[in-house]
């Protein structure tokens, strides 16, 4: 059966605009994460403290993260790859942090310019220090399905690396198909393979990139084997700058709009979500590439 309750891990404000070209001011990110926010969802992923000329559209950070200040009972979490980003991270308050590894060898160098194991080497003070601070720490796996460089990713090399970050002492754990290439019977395959290594289904979260238009059926699969937390970003917006082919993330209405259909509870009012991807694509100057939002929007 299906899970009566969703939380959605939004990701619009962080994997959507972190690929955009255009620099999009403060005030506007603030905006946009009070916005997600009022539609209901309770947990809105803000921004990333990595190095700024890797993320130029991410490097208002310190700005960005006290404006939301006031938005008590909103889940905020931020990126951090290493213990300077944690510092800048901590020093802002920031009670929920996330590392990101990579499945494969490719992505750990391009993204993180380090090997996998050299990456789980800078994550283990992070997620320590985290932890000893109080703070909740998801672990960020990409590449879970195949790599732009490697092609398909066997399970057991998924598997390896989502183990050791769990023993880094992660809180969850987020699967990434980055560049968007998984089908329905892979997703099956990969949560099987974590729960024969004992990594529990709750303590898993699913991010889908929607470039083969994948991304709502390999949802459902999850869903299907228990999964209950879904990473989505509001209007579809996304993409990786360091994973040629990737394009969006799974949108946020498309999301809601199948869950409301299986009876399955969200806590976001659609309609708020959408006048949001709708005025946040008059911000981009160009149209959501959300279904939904089209739909409901004449747009
Ligand atoms: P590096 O060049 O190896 O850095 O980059 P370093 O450790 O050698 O340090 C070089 C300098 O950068 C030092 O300064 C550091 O202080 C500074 P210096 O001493 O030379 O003056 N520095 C920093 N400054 C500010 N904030 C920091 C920071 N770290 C170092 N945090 C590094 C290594 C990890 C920093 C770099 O590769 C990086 O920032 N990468 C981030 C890439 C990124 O954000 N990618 C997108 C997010 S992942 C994603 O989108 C996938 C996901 O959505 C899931 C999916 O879809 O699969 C999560
Ligand atoms: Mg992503």
């Amino acid at each position: 059966g299906l899970p009566a309750r969703v939380r959605i891990h939004e990701v619009g404000a962080r994997d959507g605009l972190q690929n955009e070209k255009t620099v999009v001011p403060t005030e506007v990110k603030a905006e946009f994460v009070h916005r997600l926010a009022a539609a209901g969802l309770t947990t809105v992923e803000a921004t990333s403290f990595v190095h700024p000329k890797w993320v130029p559209q991410l490097a208002d950070a310190e700005a960005l993260f006290p404006m939301l200040g006031d938005l008590d009972g909103v889940a905020l979490p931020v990126l951090v790859p290493n213990e300077r980003g944690l510092d800048r991270a901590l020093a802002l308050g920031a009670t929920r942090i996330a590392v990101f590894a990579s499945a494969t060898e490719s992505f750990a160098k391009a993204n993180l310019n380090r090997t996998v194991d050299e990456s789980l080497a800078m994550f283990e003070p992070v997620v320590a220090r985290a932890k000893a601070d109080g703070a909740h720490v998801r672990g960020y796996l990409s590449m879970c399905f195949g790599d732009p460089w490697e092609g398909a990713v066997p399970v057991a090399q998924v598997v390896r690396v989502a183990k050791a970050l769990m023993e880094l002492g992660c809180d969850e754990l987020s699967l990434g198909d980055t560049i968007g290439v998984a089908t329905p019977a892979h997703v099956g395959a990969l949560l099987t393979g974590l729960n024969d290594r004992s990594i529990a289904t709750d303590a898993i979260g699913v991010h889908f990139h929607d470039t083969y238009g994948q991304a709502l059926a390999n949802t459902f699969a999850a869903l299907q084997h228990g999964v209950s937390t879904v990473d989505a970003s509001a209007g579809g917006l996304g993409g990786c700058p360091y994973a040629k082919s990737a394009t969006g993330n799974l949108a946020t209405e498309d999301l809601v709009w199948m869950l409301q259909g299986l009876g399955v509870d969200t806590g976001v009012d659609l309609g708020q979500l959408t006048a949001t991807s709708v005025w946040m694509a008059e911000q981009l100057g160009r149209p959501s590439p959300s279904r939904t939002v089209r739909a409901l929007s004449h747009q």
